[in-house]
């Protein structure tokens, strides 16, 4: 197995040398910086492709092109709403189609609150129904439900709009369509509000679709929710909702605390499972640092320089090094390095299509880790100084193969505050090498790449991919010098 393996990744490396001495983008590929630049103007391609398909609804987004094997041909919840989130992020390119494009979404989801699902009723528990058809239809098969992440952040990315359309003399459509006090709720993002602080407590599917129970993903992002959701309700004249969500959003973070074993030493990814799949003894998944990165907010706790984060981080960055074979070949065609690649969580059984195979990496999650350093990076540099603490000092001292005993704090000019600056960007850089060697020709990007041989698998050009490989490149872009 060893010796095949070496023969492999011996003969990928030399058909890579070929592919980019007679390509016709070798120039560009050939570096990391004008690859991210192509790269991200390809993903805004594909997103702008997966919304409103010639034969979906307006304002959909289907999750991947892929019809069968898996049929991804959906419009869910959560991919959408990440989704939008970057295309709002990337408006300054095109502002008039973005705006139309997320109000489109708003009609969209206000159908989907309204349409009874096997979740439950329209403008009841049917808000946390997962997925719809592409024409807006329900789902009316067996599946992991209700996922309730989705409405908060379907909330966060339409307050974003709403906004946004209050600065510039919109507020009538912000009124009938986006947010009006009244109850029942009858526009979509008080309808997500409400439905988010009156759930939250409540068990519900992950976003992997497989575990029912308490989520650290699920309820950061429903923290989020409700923390930016009274903000924005005391904006718009809503001051009892918004103490209502504030004082909901304060429980939840509290809430959070319960996630931390000290025992393992990372932040688990599930409590209180209550039905669904019943293997994953680790409870170490990737999700800790997808909740950080779509909820987490500087100044409170669980943001990115959080010390159980870093811990999680650091648990995971070595679980996955150890579980995929690809992840010993660690020089990139250019002889450059490549950090792990990364997947969901090492008990993962779902290869893509079916959930009795070995699970693999996946592009949004080995990106999510880029993302993740260089947002602790940014973070460090605003303070001016990193904390070391027992929890945090085996990532610092794995990063930059110091010896932080006793350390407690470096400060700016400090050589080993230095080190780690550098260290975070050199490291994120190696995880987007890491995703560049497994993209496909002209930028493809499926949900994963196979653990042994590397070439990618499961829903083809999955938008979620795209959209993550967005979000990387603006963080990239705010922190990198
Ligand atoms: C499809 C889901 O989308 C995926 O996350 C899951 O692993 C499999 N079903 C198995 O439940
Ligand atoms: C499976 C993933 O587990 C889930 O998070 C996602 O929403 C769907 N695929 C659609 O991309």
């Amino acid at each position: 197995m060893q010796n095949l393996m070496r023969r492999w990744l011996g003969g990928a490396l030399f058909l890579n040398v070929l592919f980019v001495s007679v390509s016709p983008v070798s120039a560009a590929e050939s570096s990391l910086e004008a690859w991210i630049r192509s790269q991200s103007d390809r993903s805004l391609d594909r997103v702008y492709k997966a919304i409103s398909p010639a034969d979906g609804a307006l304002g959909s987004v289907m999750a991947s092109p892929s019809r069968s094997e898996p049929n991804y041909y959906y419009h869910w919840i959560r991919d959408a709403a990440l989704v939008m989130r970057e295309v709002w992020a990337f408006r300054k390119a095109e502002p008039k189609l973005s705006r139309q494009i997320l109000m489109d979404f708003a009609l969209f989801s206000r159908k989907n609150q309204t349409t009874s699902n096997w979740s439950g009723e329209g403008d009841g528990r049917g808000v946390g129904e997962p997925k719809f058809h592409m024409d807006g239809k329900p789902f009316n098969e067996g599946w992991g439900r209700p996922q309730n992440d989705g409405p908060a952040l379907r909330a966060l990315t339409l307050i974003g709009l709403a906004d946004d359309m209050m600065m510039s003399g919109k507020e009538a459509w912000v009124y009938k369509h986006l947010y009006s006090p009244e109850l029942p709720a009858r526009t979509v993002i008080k309808k997500d509000l409400e439905y988010v602080a009156h759930t939250w407590h409540e068990a519900s599917f992950d976003l992997w679709e497989e575990v029912k129970g308490d989520h650290f993903y699920t309820r950061m992002t429903q923290w989020r929710a409700l923390e930016d959701g009274a903000i924005f309700a005391k904006k718009m004249g809503d001051p009892e909702a918004a103490k209502f969500y504030r004082a909901q959003a304060i429980q939840i973070m509290e809430s959070l605390d319960k996630f931390w074993s000290s025992g393992k030493g990372y932040l688990l990814t599930t409590r209180n499972r209550v039905e669904g799949a019943d293997d994953k003894h680790s409870n170490l998944d990737i999700a800790i640092v997808l909740g950080v990165l779509h909820a987490g907010k500087t100044g409170f706790p669980f943001f990115v320089d959080d010390d159980r984060v870093i811990a999680t981080v650091h648990e995971l960055e070595l679980i996955f090094d150890y579980a995929y074979a690809i992840n010993r070949n660690r020089k990139n065609e250019q002889n450059l390095p490549m950090a792990p690649a990364i997947g969901r969580y090492p008990e993962d059984r779902y290869d893509g299509n079916r959930t009795d195979q070995k699970g693999n990496p996946w592009f949004l999650t080995t990106h999510a880790m880029a993302e993740y350093l260089m947002l602790l990076k940014g973070e460090l540099q605003s303070r001016g100084q990193v904390k070391i603490t027992e929890i945090s000092r085996p990532f610092y001292e794995d990063l930059v193969r110091k010896d932080f005993t006793g350390k407690r704090k470096l400060v700016e000019g400090d050589p080993s505050y230095e080190a780690i600056i550098s260290a975070l960007q050199a490291r994120a850089d190696a995880f987007i090498r890491r995703s560049k060697f497994h993209t496909g020709e002209a930028g493809r990007q499926s949900e994963q790449y196979n653990r042994v041989h590397g070439h990618m698998q499961g829903a083809a050009n999955l938008t979620w991919s795209y959209a993550s490989f967005l979000s990387l490149r603006r963080i990239r872009d705010r922190y990198y010098d």
